[in-house]
């Protein structure tokens, strides 16, 4: 979701406005891809790296996914999205753990859309994570392929990604999902994420089915 603090900066805004100007857009975003026919969508909401910003942003941050957990949660449950958290949990605040725990349990039945909320999350420490439990849980090396590794990231019925949609024209993945991209395609587009809009989220899934996907071969 990135650009919200360059949107409000350009307008004269507090960071905050462009964080509520960047929820905004999440409605008409999972709209579209229900209707698109996309089966998981994932977003990136705070990284492990985020918690650097300054300690009144990060609390607006926390307030603002509460606020939006109450408003959304149901929303998203009556539109038969399955919710789901990526991230380690242990050093968010109870209150959302607490409000993650409860979308996930009201939405667990639901299998129109699984959307995936990145939530203090890093691709290392996922990856790091999961060779911790791998260890923990005593494989032995013959034992650990990439199937196997698989299994023990965080969530490990998400797809491989397909589309990756980067905005406000970074040229980084940002530690995002990196085991999961190894194949994803890419679009990058300067416009911001507040201004991120259906059609654009449309223009991107046509640009992906386009593309001729490889994997390696020819
Ligand atoms: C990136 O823009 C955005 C974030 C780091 C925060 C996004 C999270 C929320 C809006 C909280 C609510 C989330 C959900 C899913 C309900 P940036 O601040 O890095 O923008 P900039 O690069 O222009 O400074």
């Amino acid at each position: 979701m990135d650009g919200n603090g360059r949107w409000a900066q350009r307008r004269w805004l507090p960071r905050a406005a462009g964080h509520r100007a960047g929820v905004a857009v999440l409605t008409p975003l999972l709209e579209a891809a229900g209707e698109a026919g996309v089966k998981t969508l994932t977003l990136y909401a705070f990284s492990t790296e985020n918690w650097a910003r300054p300690v009144d942003e990060v609390d607006t941050l926390m307030s603002l996914f509460l606020e939006t957990a109450r408003k959304k949660v149901p929303q998203l449950n009556d539109r038969g999205a399955r919710l789901r958290f990526l991230g380690r949990r242990e050093h968010l605040p109870e209150s959302v753990r607490a409000a993650m725990r409860e979308a996930e349990d009201l939405t667990a039945q639901n299998d129109r859309l699984d959307v995936y909320i990145a939530l203090n999350y890093g691709g290392r420490s996922e990856i790091v994570d999961a060779a911790r439990r791998i260890v923990a849980d005593g494989l032995s090396p013959d034992e650990v392929d990439e199937a196997t590794f698989s299994k023990y990231l965080y969530a490990p019925e998400v797809p491989e990604v397909d589309l990756l949609i980067r905005t406000s024209g970074e040229l980084r993945i940002s530690n995002f999902l990196l085991w999961q991209i190894a194949y994803a395609e890419f679009y990058i587009t300067d416009t911001l994420w507040p201004d991120f809009s259906r059609e654009e989220f449309f223009r991107a899934i046509e640009s992906y089915a386009s593309r001729s996907r490889r994997r390696g071969g020819v």
